[in-house]
């Protein structure tokens, strides 16, 4: 995981302004009061941010939204983790370009009521999409802020009803080096893989992610669709999501089972708790009017989260939370 410079975006990549414009109106249009119809399996309770509060002019924040300067759409783009296109930072813009994410089906298996295979559309509803602008950290020690669009995940698995010995959830990347040329080399252990406990996923702020800065995701950011948990360091953010498995025991994880003295399960950001390699208590931060080598800011625990998220870890060592 070295840390490189971005090319520019390529302009390919942009969707165009009307489109997102659009689909911000369409979030505007929509009351809190159609949320619960247009869900239609289940329950949308996830204290989760009102769609028509997201559709506001930056100014009005939803709850869990940072007003720190956001990072550019360019550099959120260009520079990018996800070896299924390459190791360099900017291997992803240039080697998924051509990548189509469309048509796009998630099977979800194991312990939970509702499983088998849906379209991409009828598992994460356009309709409940909201943005949230959330800090980025990645375990390398550099940061962005960024407006993502997307479902809260706690709806969705709400929605697919896991049954009550359900304790984890685990998601999978895409596997087809055909289409994702980095798999053809045995860089990492082929399908990315990734998990939380239940009652992490359960928590308002993990989102399954479409979108961001008011665009369809780039391919680079893992397009259709990919995780995001603002909390915990940037892998755990899995991309191209083509199985959510419902489990007892915890799943195998791809960077715990590569390297597990260097990342572990958990992954939740810990200023105090150094990476064997380096430390953790600071970060750069990515952003406007930032560079990569500006000086570092000083990172917080649970990456600025904890408000939110420390009850879920209670009694836990936090030397067992990295
Ligand atoms: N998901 C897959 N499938 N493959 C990857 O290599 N990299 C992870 C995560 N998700 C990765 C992945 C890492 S290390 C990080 S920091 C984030 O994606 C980067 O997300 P970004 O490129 O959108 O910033």
């Amino acid at each position: 995981m070295l840390i490189r410079r971005p090319p520019p975006m390529a302009a390919s990549e942009i969707t165009p302004e009307g489109v997102y414009r659009r689909r911000r109106e369409l979030l505007r249009l929509l009351g809190m009061g159609s949320l619960g119809l247009l869900a239609g399996c289940g329950s949308a309770d996830s204290g989760a941010t009102p769609a028509a509060a997201d559709a506001a002019p930056k100014a009005a924040l939803g709850p869990f939204d940072t007003d720190e300067a956001r990072t550019s759409f360019e550099q959120a783009s260009t520079y990018n983790n996800y070896y299924e296109f390459g190791t360099d930072k900017s291997d992803p813009a240039k080697n998924a370009k051509n990548f189509k994410p469309r048509p796009w089906t998630v099977e979800v298996s194991g312990l939970a009521e509702r499983t088998g295979t849906f379209d991409l559309d009828d598992l994460v509803k356009p309709a409940l999409v909201e943005e949230r602008v959330y800090r980025m950290r990645c375990v390398e020690a550099w940061s962005m802020v960024i407006p993502w669009m997307g479902v809260p995940l706690a709806t969705v698995i709400k929605a697919l009803q896991p049954s009550s010995a359900a304790r984890y959830v685990a998601f999978e990347t895409l596997h087809d080096p055909q289409r994702m040329p980095g798999q053809r080399q045995a860089v990492l252990d082929w399908p990315y893989r990734e998990g939380l406990r239940l009652d992490e996923a359960l928590n308002p702020l993990p989102l399954l992610v479409t979108g961001m800065y008011g665009r369809e995701l780039p391919n680079a950011n893992g397009a259709p669709l990919r995780l995001v948990v603002p909390w915990k360091y940037g892998f755990k953010g899995i991309k191209a999501i083509v199985a959510i498995r419902f489990l007892e025991s915890e799943p195998l994880t791809t960077w715990k089972s590569l390297a597990p003295d260097e990342y572990g399960f958990y992954a939740n950001v810990n200023p105090e708790v150094d990476h064997p390699r380096w430390s953790q208590a600071s970060e750069r931060r990515l952003a406007e009017g930032r560079s990569l080598f500006n000086a570092r800011i000083p990172t917080l625990p649970f990456n600025g989260y904890a408000e939110q998220v420390a009850h879920l870890y209670q009694g836990m060592d936090p030397k067992t939370l990295y």
